[in-house]
């Protein structure tokens, strides 16, 4: 890696930014040996309905294990996003809403229209008989009403699930059974790139084999003719015509659950990271403001910020929706695809809107930077001052692109570390603060106290590698996998008692920065997005003729990692090439077109040691095409199975 790359502080940022590098030290100081005056402090951020007296009480150990922040203070999300800024910025904008056809008119909603829009939706929700701590399951494209339907649910307590819209039938319904949701909200289609999803019919198909349904109401997006389940069905826009924009905002309990959100682990079924009230807004807000220097303009006029992420994803949630609201932000929203109608998509939206500080993951830049300077340069992208990465890891090559194509060399660029788990940003520069080297995440955020271990879990000092931990609890922590409080424990807290542990890989240079080498477990990150293998395997053995599969990572030049399946065919089977298409569409149906395997090869039997444990690390070489490095394999029951792997091993 380029250790001796340094961008350092621009003169103006550090002058003008909220956060210098005096400034951070002085903070992180703080908030590690006073956290309780620290995060009394930041607290302040929110309007309580009624004060905390307790700030922090967390403990990572099994005997007295638990996570609580602010517990004895009340409020609603809702009245801080939204209802607070009524007074001084009711007709600023909040949403921009760019649809997927530039051609299609924008939508803008201001801080009013969006709080009418939420009570209005709220109300229907409560006359439909949701009450605090109900699931509500989402299912909808990037569109306004998506914000709506999120704080909608957090107005009145109701605990949101929402599903990636790119998610297949199977994967939404054992989703809307494992959180008991009775209600779920949903659109006729989505739109992508020019392509139609069918949300509703995906919606009908899930609710044929899972769940306990008792209400779909369904937002009239592209118009499509669908059909509606007479006694289930509502059409949205005729449901909320009747309500009032009047709703009294739930009293919630900061320890209070705001959003169940399903992500991948090492095994089995995706689990529901559940994120309370109090913690999560503090953390969502005050690292919205601080990392992109989020304020307004000396003249008072708002900064316009775009996260480009999906909201069925952690950073849409945290960084489309309740950070940039909390703060007042406008906040952009993109329906479409990065290419879409073509490869200057993303520096027109920059330029149509002005946007300042622009947010995005290190595939779809990869994607656009093959396809050469040209689609960016025609653009001008003169209003943008500041950048982020975030979701895998920026190779230096992509970063250095950004820096000086994207950002002409004049914005920089904040790559931000966190997790589903995480709630937001957990390591990370700060525009005003760190120097920047290309590839690296940097320093932590405030509060946060990373550490690395070896595998036996002794702490290393000074420049290291190993496993990345987090050695004390921060409010936007995660606090329980939902209905599986014991699985929590167990997946994060126990590799290394007393510390949460992240998954990722992370070396730490001489100069105290941080840089994640990605996960060490048998998770995948595919275009940013989290797999894990056991989820791809168990869809692949339900089809018939899979034996037995086995899944792990390849290096992808766009996507950071592909997906690379070995699948053993039951006997009497032909391994065709139309089995194999046959096999990476069976998995398409039943996870999403996310988890199209990128190469899938049989293979008569898979490489096991004696007693039967599949040895992935052999399997993980030969995806990679480390073929002449493939280490001890004497354990194994079988050594010829390798040849026969290596022999058989399709172009990719
Ligand atoms: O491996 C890390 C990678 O994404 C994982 C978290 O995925 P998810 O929960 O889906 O959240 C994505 C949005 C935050 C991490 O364990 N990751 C995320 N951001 C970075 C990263 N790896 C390197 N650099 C990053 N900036």
């Amino acid at each position: 890696m380029n250790d001796g790359v340094i961008h350092p502080v621009p003169e103006t940022w550090a002058k003008e930014a909220l956060i210098d590098a005096g400034t951070y030290a002085e903070k992180y100081r703080r908030s590690v040996q006073d956290p309780e005056g620290f995060w009394r402090e930041e607290a302040r951020r929110l309007d309580w309905l009624k004060p905390f007296t307790t700030v922090k009480n967390t403990s990572f150990d099994e005997a007295t294990f638990g996570i609580r922040w602010f517990e004895d203070g009340t409020l609603n999300l809702t009245a801080n996003c939204l209802d607070r800024h009524l007074a001084a910025r009711g007709d600023q904008t909040a949403i921009i809403w760019e649809p997927d056809d530039p051609a299609t008119p924008v939508r803008t909603l201001t801080y009013r229209q969006l709080h009418e829009a939420t009570c209005r939706f709220a109300n229907l929700l409560r006359a439909e008989g949701v009450r605090k701590g109900d699931r509500v399951t989402i299912y909808l494209p990037m569109v306004p009403e998506a914000a709506v339907a999120m704080l909608a649910c957090a107005r009145i307590g109701a605990i949101h699930s929402i599903v990636f819209a790119g998610f297949s039938p199977e994967a939404l319904g054992s989703r809307i059974e494992d959180c008991d949701s009775d209600v779920v909200i949903t659109a006729d289609e989505g739109l992508r790139g020019g392509k139609r999803v069918p949300l509703k019919a995906n919606v009908d198909a899930a609710l044929e084999h899972h769940g306990k349904v008792r209400r779909v109401i369904m937002l009239r997006h592209t118009g499509a003719d669908v059909p509606m389940i007479e006694g289930r069905d509502l059409d949205w826009a005729t449901a909320v015509a009747s309500q009032s924009t009047d709703c009294p905002a739930e009293e919630m309990g900061a320890e209070d659950p705001l959003f169940i959100l399903y992500t991948s682990g090492s095994t089995g079924k995706p689990k529901g990271v559940l994120h309370t009230t109090g913690g999560y807004a503090v953390w969502v807000g005050m690292t919205h403001e601080y990392t992109f220097d989020y304020r307004p303009h000396p003249d008072s006029t708002p900064q316009v910020y775009w996260c480009a992420a999906d909201i069925g994803w952690v950073t849409g949630h945290s960084y489309v929706v309740y950070g940039p609201l909390l703060n007042g932000a406008i906040s952009v929203m993109f329906e479409g695809v990065p290419n879409y109608p073509d490869f200057s998509r993303f520096w027109q939206v920059v330029d149509k809107h002005k946007v300042e500080i622009f947010y995005a993951a290190p595939t779809a830049l990869r994607a656009l930077m093959r396809e050469g300077d040209d689609w960016v340069k025609k653009t001008s992208r003169s209003t943008l001052r500041l950048l982020g990465s975030v979701g895998e890891p920026i190779n230096p090559e992509a970063w250095e692109w950004y820096y000086n194509v994207v950002g002409d060399a004049r914005c920089p660029i904040v790559d931000t570390w966190w997790q589903t788990e995480t709630g937001g940003h957990m390591i990370t520069p700060l525009p005003g603060a760190t120097d920047l080297k290309p590839g690296s995440a940097s320093k932590p955020m405030f509060g946060v106290q990373p550490a690395i271990l070896d595998s036996e879990g002794k702490e290393l000092h000074g420049a290291c590698e190993g496993a990345l931990v987090i050695s004390d609890s921060w409010p936007g922590q995660m606090r329980t996998v939902y209905g599986d409080h014991a699985r929590f424990f167990q997946t994060y807290f126990s590799t290394f008692p007393g510390h949460y542990f992240t998954g990722d890989g992370c070396r730490r240079d001489e100069d105290g920065y941080y840089w994640i080498t990605g996960r060490i477990d048998d998770v995948i990150n595919v275009s940013g997005h989290r797999m894990g293998t056991a989820e791809i395997e168990s869809a692949l053995v339900l089809h018939e003729r899979v034996a037995e599969a086995a899944v792990v990572g390849m290096p992808h030049d766009i996507k950071g990692q592909g997906i690379y399946a070995y699948v053993t065919t039951t006997s009497g089977t032909e391994d065709s090439d139309d089995l194999r298409k046959e096999l990476i569409q069976w998995v398409r149906r039943e996870i999403g077109p996310i988890a199209t395997p990128d190469v899938l090869q049989f293979a008569p039997s898979l490489p096991k040691t004696r007693s039967g444990k599949i040895m992935r690390r052999i399997l993980r070489k030969i995806a990679e095409n480390d073929t002449g490095n493939l280490g001890d394999t004497s354990t194994l029951a079988d050594p010829g199975v390798v040849d026969d792997l290596l022999a058989n091993r399709p172009k990719t």
